[in-house]
């Protein structure tokens, strides 16, 4: 038995429609997201440039789900306390990107937000050994962060068997989410390696029917013994 709760889909809003964002967002939270995910990116931590605290704040009053913000940006605290006053209930940030993983950590949570550490394909996981106990997230990127629409990168699946047997052995509940690539027909194996959280943005914003792709992720989950 693992500490882990039911399964999460989180659409990346980075596919949506940024001209009608909005309709977008209640769309998808109607379609049956569990979570919306918020990609920041600096041109500078990662070689893209996408929306910062002002969409945050624009978006909250039409989404009764969580928003999870994804920091990639360097560096990482000063725009932590603009995100939590916009609404973010979730905050993960890179270590790289940091001076101070710890007081990064510790401002998250004093801001009001969950926070969580995010690991990129290349990132070791030594970077848990003195965070796991303050974490309530962490992530996994299954490609490298700062654009949508690329492939899944399997090795992250083993990185993610890892990371459950040591949130399992922590006996804490800490969120475990995976980013990038992920669609309907690689869902379940991302869940079998441990995962409870799934990010996905062109799966969901690229398709026709987004309560249809919804729908068959959490079929393709409902099979996961
Ligand atoms: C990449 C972002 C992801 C991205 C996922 O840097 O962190 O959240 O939007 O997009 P897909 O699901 O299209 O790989
Ligand atoms: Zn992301």
């Amino acid at each position: 038995m693992t500490s882990r709760s039911a399964y999460r889909i989180a659409p990346s809003i980075l596919s949506a429609d940024f001209a009608r964002l909005g309709d977008e967002v209640r769309s998808v939270v109607a379609a049956g997201a569990d979570i919306i995910h918020f990609d920041v990116m600096d041109n500078h931590y990662v070689p893209n440039l996408t929306i910062g605290p002002l969409v945050c704040e624009a978006i909250r009053p039409h989404v009764q789900v969580p928003i999870d913000v994804h920091l990639m940006v360097k560096p990482v605290d000063r725009i932590v306390p603009d995100f939590a006053k916009a609404g973010a209930n979730i905050i993960s940030f890179h270590p790289e990107a940091s001076e101070h993983v710890d007081r990064t950590i510790q401002l998250i949570r004093d801001s009001g937000c969950k926070p969580g550490i995010v690991f990129n394909p290349a990132t070791p996981l030594h970077w848990l050994d003195h965070t796991l106990h303050a974490v309530d997230l962490v992530l996994v990127m299954s490609v490298n962060p700062g654009f949508g629409g690329q492939k899944f990168i399997p090795g992250a699946l083993d990185k993610v068997r890892e990371i459950r047997r040591r949130i399992d052995a922590s006996g804490r509940e800490v969120m475990l989410e995976v980013d990038g690539g992920i669609k309907t027909d690689n869902i379940a194996d991302v869940a079998r390696a441990g995962a409870d959280t799934f990010v996905a943005g062109s799966a969901i914003f690229g398709s026709k029917d987004y309560r249809a792709t919804i729908a068959a992720m959490r079929a393709a989950l409902a099979a996961v013994a």
